[in-house]
């Protein structure tokens, strides 16, 4: 058992990427990029004097130098700051926890993303991924025991540290340790894919924490139906379930979104989609993504299609702007994945377009002040993932589009039990459905449109980052 530190920190967060990261230049120049995201702007509400401390690990060369020139501790002014430590964790023993098992495995498991007939195959090299996953949390559990105060709360985020909580709690049983998901939560008969004792120690990892916490009461109750199913009736008397959405950081989103950066892609935006020839302007259905299976890119563009085909009226009338950002481009199936995005993008456009009318505008290069833009300028926002944990676009579209922008949003994201009354739901499969929805959402009555606008602006503002992160630490102290 590790020895309380008598100076450690009093709050810890744990993520495999963290608030920061670096790139490293041909001259050995180092260059930080902070990080967005609701951890980020949550864990600085607790303010600069908060004795906290942030483990993450190195990924990439940038923050793998970084962290060596940096013993493990890492400039404040680069993390806002904070005090952060990156883990250098070895290569591939990283490679095969995150790409392997976390978004390979964990990930395809929590939004059902898998294949049959071929997959899953939980074979010798799934085996040795796993060895590979069991020693990055470990390194992680152990950078946290060392870090920690007495009595600490440790704050640890999301699946890839899922066994976290337990290795901890065996080498520091005085802290509070909560786990955190930011993902859906499988239902049993799907997370029983898992080899058994692989599901038992995914299970049993979380377990070791005081509180497991979820996005929506929805994976709240699937984790515990899976635990029943898995270890028996009843979850263990130490650990605590908790349920805490996340919403769109409204004041930092209305700020960032009116600076010139934004009105200057707005100005490019607008050109690009042009005027109808009747010189009216024409509607605009707006996504913004990573490019990821789960986001459920590729139905949203055959729905699209769909809508050109079955109403030739919206021909010359709506332009679908696309923004899908890479991710994850380690992996084959994502590769493959943004290629298909783009080769149905520029099917569509071969298709329908005309010299002054280019159907969907994809853009790939990740830009926050684009994405912006396109918020403004949304008619119509499409979310229509196959199943998300919360979805922040859903949230972060409506109070930014200037005109209260129209929803349509698959009933399978965490954001729709907040969001659904006042949206045009679909189910993500559904590609006819979906169509219809983008059709519906396009004609909504003005009055309408801007009034559920309004509602749904409220609703996604209602807990706001620091909200979040603060009850989790109260209700972990508590
Ligand atoms: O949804 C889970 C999550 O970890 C998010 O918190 C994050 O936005 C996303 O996945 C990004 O994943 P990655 O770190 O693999 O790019």
């Amino acid at each position: 058992m590790a020895s309380p530190s008598p100076t450690g920190a009093r709050v810890l967060v744990a993520s495999n990427r963290g608030p920061v990261s670096y790139s490293l230049a041909d001259s050995g120049e180092l260059t930080s990029k902070r990080g967005g995201g609701g951890l980020v702007s949550g864990l600085s509400a607790i303010g600069p004097d908060a004795d906290a401390v942030w483990v993450c690990a190195a990924l990439g060369d940038g923050d793998r130098e970084a962290a060596r020139r940096a013993d493990g501790a890492l400039p404040t002014e680069d993390t806002g700051g904070q005090r952060v430590r990156m883990l250098d964790i070895a290569a591939d023993v990283h490679a095969d926890a995150y790409n392997g098992i976390a978004n390979s495995v964990l990930w395809f498991v929590h939004h059902m993303l898998y294949q049959t007939p071929l997959e899953p195959a939980f074979d010798a090299e799934f085996r040795r991924q796993w060895a590979s996953f069991e020693a990055y949390n470990r390194a992680f559990a152990e950078a946290l025991a060392e870090e920690a105060g007495e009595g600490a709360a440790v704050l640890v985020q999301d699946y890839h540290l899922v066994l976290v909580p337990r290795m901890l709690r065996e080498l520091r049983p005085d802290l509070r340790i909560g786990h955190f998901s930011h993902t859906p939560w499988a239902p049993p008969e799907y997370f029983r894919l898992l080899p058994d004792d692989i599901a038992a120690q995914v299970l049993s990892g979380i377990l070791g924490a005081d509180r497991a916490a979820f996005l929506t009461q929805r994976w709240a109750d699937a984790f515990t139906e899976c635990c029943h199913a898995v270890l028996g009736p009843g979850i263990p008397s130490g650990t605590r379930i908790g349920v805490h959405g996340l919403g769109a950081d409204a004041d930092f989103l209305r700020k960032r979104s009116h600076e010139a950066d934004v009105d200057e892609r707005m100005a490019a935006l607008r050109e690009q989609i042009g005027t109808a020839p009747d010189g009216s302007t024409r509607k605009t259905i707006v996504r913004v993504d990573r490019t990821e299976l789960s986001k459920n890119i590729v139905r949203g563009l055959l729905a699209y299609r769909h809508l050109l085909e079955d109403r030739p009226e919206w021909r010359e009338r709506v332009v679908h702007v696309a923004f899908a950002y890479p991710s994850r481009q380690d992996l084959a199936v994502y590769r493959d994945y943004t290629a298909e995005v783009q080769r149905l993008a520029d099917e569509i456009n071969s298709q329908y377009g005309t010299p002054g009318w280019t159907p969907v505008v994809l853009h790939v290069q990740d830009d926050f002040a684009r994405s912006l833009a396109a918020y403004r300028l949304a008619d119509v926002a499409l979310v229509n993932p196959i199943r998300d944990g919360m979805n922040l676009v859903a949230k972060e579209v409506p109070v930014v589009s200037d005109a209260g922008c129209a929803l349509v949003l698959s009933r399978e994201a965490g954001a729709f039990e907040e969001l659904g009354e006042d949206a045009v739901a679909v189910n993500p499969y559904d590609i006819v459905g979906t169509a219809d929805a983008l059709h519906t959402a396009l004609t909504l009555p003005e009055d309408e449109r801007a009034e559920r606008g309004k509602r749904l602006a409220a609703a996604a503002t209602a807990l706001p980052p620091a909200k979040w992160f603060l009850d989790q630490l109260h209700a972990l102290e508590s």
